[in-house]
């Protein structure tokens, strides 16, 4: 009797948490060089490489394919990428990789490319979602992709490490965010010499991304202890690590620091969702093809001020772990500091802080809201938000 009263408050009381992570993984300068190893133990045989033309302008490419050259291992190239992916982008990696014979793919770059390659390993294996547009959402694909093999050459998105994938919808002006398991590369190859060569600014935004990432994926409606651990090392990393990174880029302690500490910041979110920080930032990519990074950074103090209601106490551990002393502050004072922080950060590595200064038009705000509210990102925020609300927040960081 006790026992069965006892199974059944378990049962209805407990929540079923759920951890979806690579096969593998390799974190350190240099680890590039582990690509044939594991090639040949999975018994691979060519290349499919999905990047964009700047990474084949800077060099970033040559880094990997110099490796697999010197293995003797067949490539093609598809570099026709954009930032902030396409369905039109993906609709021609599919036909591309079917023409080209290979049987693995290895993304190199930011979430852009590693996103493109999940869609198009995503189609091929499962040809009854040819249209990636019906891969909005949960998917209920049968068929893990084409296996991947994911290079970040940006340490942002943690897209190596997350089963999302986001691709903008041009003809209904819209990001998509696809969620499936499926689509989690199998290899992660986290090497912070293939970010060296990010500027400045990219930099700056990529780590404003990864610290929304930990910051929405802490204080989010699914988190608990697991992701919490995550998340809160992330952020202390980040706040460690970004403006040294930023400052010098040939800084491979902080490359390396940013490149963990962002990968880390996905191992909890991928698994327990986002805000409405980014669910008011994939419009704006939508929209006016904003960065992903720049909107997340500009957004973030607005969202967190709207959100400390709902997270108070971890407002407290997120300004511990930004490196405010608030012994002697109460829970409102705390959750200030935390705010104040990351706004402290992103003035420090020259983030812009008004939509106005980023090309945004204020006659467009209301239809921002309307398609922030629908995002797949924004029911994971901890205070529940109306369109209203999201208009709200919208003005506030617009002048
Ligand atoms: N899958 C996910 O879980 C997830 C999470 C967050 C964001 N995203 C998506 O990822 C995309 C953004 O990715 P991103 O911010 O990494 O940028 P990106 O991939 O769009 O790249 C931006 C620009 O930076 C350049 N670049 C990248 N690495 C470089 C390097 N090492 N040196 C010099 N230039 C470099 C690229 O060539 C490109 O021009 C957006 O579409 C966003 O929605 C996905
Ligand atoms: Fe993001």
């Amino acid at each position: 009797m006790f026992y069965s009263t006892f199974a059944h408050i378990f049962k209805i009381t407990m929540k079923t948490n759920r951890i979806i992570l690579n096969e593998t993984s390799y974190f350190g300068v240099g680890t590039r060089n582990i690509i044939p190893e594991e090639v040949k133990k999975r018994n691979f045989h060519k290349a499919f490489i999905v990047t964009d033309n700047d990474l084949v302008k800077f060099g970033v490419v040559k880094q990997v394919t110099d490796v697999l050259d010197a293995a003797s291992i067949p490539y093609s190239v598809f570099p026709e990428v954009k930032q902030n992916p396409t369905v039109t982008n993906v609709k021609a990696g599919v036909t591309a990789y079917a023409a080209s014979g290979a049987d693995f793919m290895i993304a190199i770059g930011g979430g852009s490319p590693t996103d493109t390659a999940k869609a198009i390993g995503i189609i091929t294996n499962n040809p009854e979602f040819s249209d990636v547009v019906s891969l909005e959402g949960v998917a209920n694909t049968r068929n893990k992709s084409v296996p991947v093999i994911a290079l970040p050459t940006t340490a942002g998105t943690a897209a190596e490490v997350t089963i999302n994938y986001v691709i903008t919808d041009e003809e209904h002006v819209k990001k998509m965010v696809c969620v499936d398991p499926n689509d989690i590369p199998v290899l992660a190859i986290i090497d912070a010499e293939l970010m060296s060569s990010m500027p400045k600014s990219l930099t700056a935004a990529t780590g404003m991304d990864a610290l929304t990432h930990a910051i929405e994926g802490y204080i989010t409606k699914g988190a608990w202890e697991m992701s919490d651990m995550f998340e809160l090392k992330a952020i202390e990393m980040i706040a460690r690590h970004l403006p040294n990174a930023v400052e010098n880029g040939k800084n491979l302690e902080a490359r390396n620091g940013m490149a963990t500490a962002q990968y880390i910041a996905g191992m909890g979110f991928s698994n327990v969702g986002l805000g409405a920080v980014h669910g008011m930032a994939h419009p704006l990519g939508a929209f006016y093809n904003i960065p992903h990074g720049v909107a997340n950074a500009l957004l973030l103090p607005y969202v967190m001020e709207y959100n400390m209601p709902a997270a108070l106490e971890k407002y407290r551990h997120i300004a511990e772990a930004m490196g405010c002393d608030t012994a002697n502050m109460n829970t409102e004072e705390a959750a200030q500091a935390a705010v104040n922080a990351v706004k402290a950060l992103s003035l420090k590595i020259g983030i812009p802080q008004k939509l106005n200064e980023i090309g945004v038009k204020e006659e467009d705000l209301l239809q921002l809201a309307e398609s922030a509210f629908a995002d797949v990102c924004t029911p994971g925020n901890p205070r529940d938000v109306t369109i209203d609300d999201l208009f709200a927040l919208y003005k506030k960081a617009y002048k």
